[in-house]
């Protein structure tokens, strides 16, 4: 708890994200039956510019006449520098029916961006008497954006969660690699020599940074961070370590570009059961902490104080919202 209270946005589970491009029909079909917390219905860069009236065309017949569930279902529209976003806000707005949940904005770069978006759903909305008020959820994916991510937090009431888009921040910031994240050989550490003259490389996390920043202008405006694309579908092993680090660092989920990647996803952003049982464990001690007159104890030869409670109850909670 803040002194200046946070409005925390509506909550929704949203540990897998599922990428399906608008253009294909079959997959948006495959993707209502999936077991992903959330769809994004992507009208930006899955479709070729030739494909992009027929894919909004698809996506808007997809959110009126498929079954999604209890799914968030969003639809990635194209971005503010675009010729296509204006009529993708139009047609989405004006057609689609009150099942969706979400527009998901690309290479937002300020508040002005965020502005612009909310104006022109306000005005449909009004326009044609829609009763449920659309959300936002926002890829930081410039430099730009990483620098207004504050900005761009705040800038709408609409507003519910950031992802981090790691391709196009790659491209924005012309980092040295060429693949949708994950970790890269160039980025070490190298340890000086032992005595025997040895010396190892310790990997780093190139993304460390961003997602930091992305998390903490996220949760500092009550907004769910979300971790992008690990693009190597092909290396689960890879997918969990890089979803478990966004996890450690206070990430609610990650997208998957693979229908393979959502099952890891909705694991590695449940708390596990042992996770959950100690979160219990320090609750309990320190209510009877409390109650003793102290701030702080010790537990199992570790200490723990009020914070520890609030971190706890974060993880039980997270654990009780799941189960429910
Ligand atoms: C997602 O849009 C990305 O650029 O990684
Ligand atoms: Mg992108």
């Amino acid at each position: 708890m803040a002194f200046t209270p946070i409005t925390e946005a509506p909550s929704r589970i949203n540990r897998s994200e599922l990428a399906v491009p608008g253009s294909n029909t079959r997959f948006l079909e495959k993707a209502a039956q999936s077991d992903a917390d959330a769809v994004f219905l992507d009208l930006e860069d899955a479709v070729a510019p030739s494909d992009k009236d027929q894919a909004r065309k698809n996506v808007i017949e997809a959110i009126n006449d498929l079954d999604w569930g209890s799914k968030i279902l969003s639809v990635r529209i194209n971005g503010p520098s675009t010729e296509y976003m204006y009529r993708d806000v139009v047609d989405l707005m004006e057609q689609a029916g009150e099942r969706l949940d979400l527009i998901m904005l690309p290479m937002v770069d300020n508040g002005k961006d965020v502005y612009a978006l909310d104006m022109m759903c306000t005005q449909i909305e009004a326009a044609k008497g829609r009763k449920k008020r659309v959300g936002f959820e926002h890829i930081i994916e410039t430099a730009q954006g990483l620098m207004n991510v504050n900005e761009i937090a705040a800038a709408s009431p609409r507003n519910e969660s950031l992802h981090f888009g790691v391709a196009d921040f790659a491209a924005s910031t012309k980092a040295r690699t060429t693949q949708i994240g994950g970790p890269n050989p160039d980025y070490v550490v190298l340890t000086h020599p032992d005595e025997a003259g040895n010396r190892d490389t310790h990997w780093g996390d190139m993304w460390h940074y961003a997602i930091v920043r992305i998390v903490v202008a996220a949760r500092s405006h009550g907004l769910r961070p979300i971790d992008g694309p690990f693009g190597d579908f092909s290396d689960p092993e890879g997918y969990r370590a890089q979803a478990n680090r966004a996890a450690v660092l206070g990430c609610e989920g990650k997208w998957a570009i693979h229908p393979s990647q959502i099952d890891l996803a909705n694991d590695v952003f449940s708390p596990s059961d042992e996770d959950v049982a100690q979160a219990k464990e320090i609750i309990v001690a320190m209510e009877a902490a409390l109650k003793e007159g102290k701030g702080a104890v010790s537990l199992n030869g570790k200490l723990i104080d009020i914070a520890s409670i609030k971190q706890a109850e974060a993880m039980v909670t997270m654990s009780e919202r799941l189960k429910a």
